[in-house]
């Protein structure tokens, strides 16, 4: 069998007989390809969320797939995206990562500027070959904006959004998250590792207890994790926020309903991993820049900045990410492995089905996949919002 069929047979496999993916899965560069072109170029892919691009001329501009994107809040207010593409020979127009315009891009190689609807405004120097602006605009393509994260759709023909995540909102609801009101910006960092191994390690609670002993595992033990509701589209996950001795444990101990006491995992492929408690709504998004390499950025909202940002915070959460990074690049280094393969997919793994029946939906047409929701569902259902 070829890569192909391989990975179709194993991405299509159902819960209870799913294998991890084969390694070659996560170095081939055709097969990369193949898959920036039907998913991050033809999906609903996370970028950002809406508060870090507060003022007029905020932007965060970055690369889906193969394609230069600037993500911009225009003097309108309104948030818009567009090629970061210069229409004269190609240049990239904005640094990646968060920054702000005065009014116009300027190309940094001769200085065609745009506005932030992506029309040319200036061609310095053009005067008897007269350069058509209405013909150099810069495209733009759909962005949606959901429970204050902002997602982009290169594609001609977008899926309406409330179709890609129909059904996930009630078991969110509980929440709030669109209340909160600040963002908080992590480090931009460059992972050496498949981006789908960086999605599976970050939705996937089974290595809590052996990756993070001394961060994750003392506030979000593995063994009170479990499965909420999901499909090929989205999963959320759940699990029990406790408290131990630690000075974390301790300040997240608190006297709401049982509910609050819990989080949700909630999982979007291709780029979208957040936990949403009570008070904050923090992600992982996954990037990639090669088969083997990708731009990893954590954040997240919340209605509490001040305790989100602490130092113990901070420092907490680079902890967790240091170790999540050094397992991804570490079994990033075995996928070149001929004389073995991958093995069975244990219970804890379920979300992991769900994102290869995504996988397998949108690279060979495989029949998407109904919801399931497990047991632990009905406590989101049922409770009130605060
Ligand atoms: S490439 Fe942008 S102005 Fe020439
Ligand atoms: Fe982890």
């Amino acid at each position: 069998m070829n890569l192909l069929e391989e990975l179709k047979d194993a991405a299509a496999a159902p819960h209870g007989q799913a294998r991890s993916l084969p390694f070659a899965a996560y170095c081939d560069e055709g097969l990369f390809n193949t898959e920036m072109t039907r998913l991050f170029h033809d999906d609903w892919v996370f970028v950002c969320a809406a508060r870090e691009i507060v003022a007029p001329g905020d932007y965060y501009a970055l690369r889906l797939g193969a394609e230069p994107v600037v993500i911009l809040r225009g003097a309108d207010g309104q948030v818009r995206a567009l090629s970061n593409v210069c229409r004269h020979r190609g240049t990239q127009l904005l640094d990646d990562g968060f920054g702000r315009i005065d009014k116009l891009i300027v190309c940094p190689y001769h200085a065609w500027a745009y506005d932030d609807f992506g029309g040319l405004r200036a061609t310095p120097f053009a005067k008897e070959i007269a350069v058509d602006r209405d013909s150099h605009c810069l495209p733009g393509f759909a962005v949606h904006e959901w429970l204050g994260l902002l997602f982009v759709h290169l594609g001609e023909k977008p899926t309406p959004f409330s179709e890609r995540l129909a059904g996930i909102e009630r078991y969110l609801a509980v929440f709030t998250a669109s209340a909160f009101d600040a963002s908080s910006s992590g480090p931009i960092k460059v992972w050496d590792a498949n981006w789908k191994l960086i999605m599976e390690n970050a939705m996937e609670s089974y290595h809590l207890f052996k990756v993070h002993t001394r961060t994750l595992e003392a506030i979000t033990p593995t063994r009170d994790a479990y499965y909420v509701a999901g499909n090929s589209e989205w999963t959320v996950s759940g699990g029990k926020t406790v408290s131990d001795k630690s000075w974390l444990g301790e300040r997240t101990k608190s006297s709401y309903p049982e509910v609050y006491d819990q989080y949700l995992l909630v999982s979007i492929p291709p780029s979208f991993v957040g936990v949403l408690g009570s008070d904050s709504f923090a992600w992982v998004s996954a990037h990639p820049i090669d088969a083997t390499t990708t731009v990893v950025r954590s954040g997240g909202i919340t209605s509490d900045l001040r305790s989100f940002e602490d130092s113990d915070s901070r420092a907490f959460t680079e902890a967790f990410f240091a170790e999540d990074k050094d397992i991804c690049e570490r079994v990033q280094r075995s996928m070149g492995a001929t004389r073995t393969q991958g093995g069975q997919l244990v219970d804890m793994e379920r979300i992991v089905v769900d994102f290869h029946r995504y996988l397998a939906n949108r690279l060979f047409d495989t029949p998407a996949l109904p919801t399931y929701e497990g047991v632990r569902a009905e406590l989101f259902l049922r409770t009130d919002p605060l």
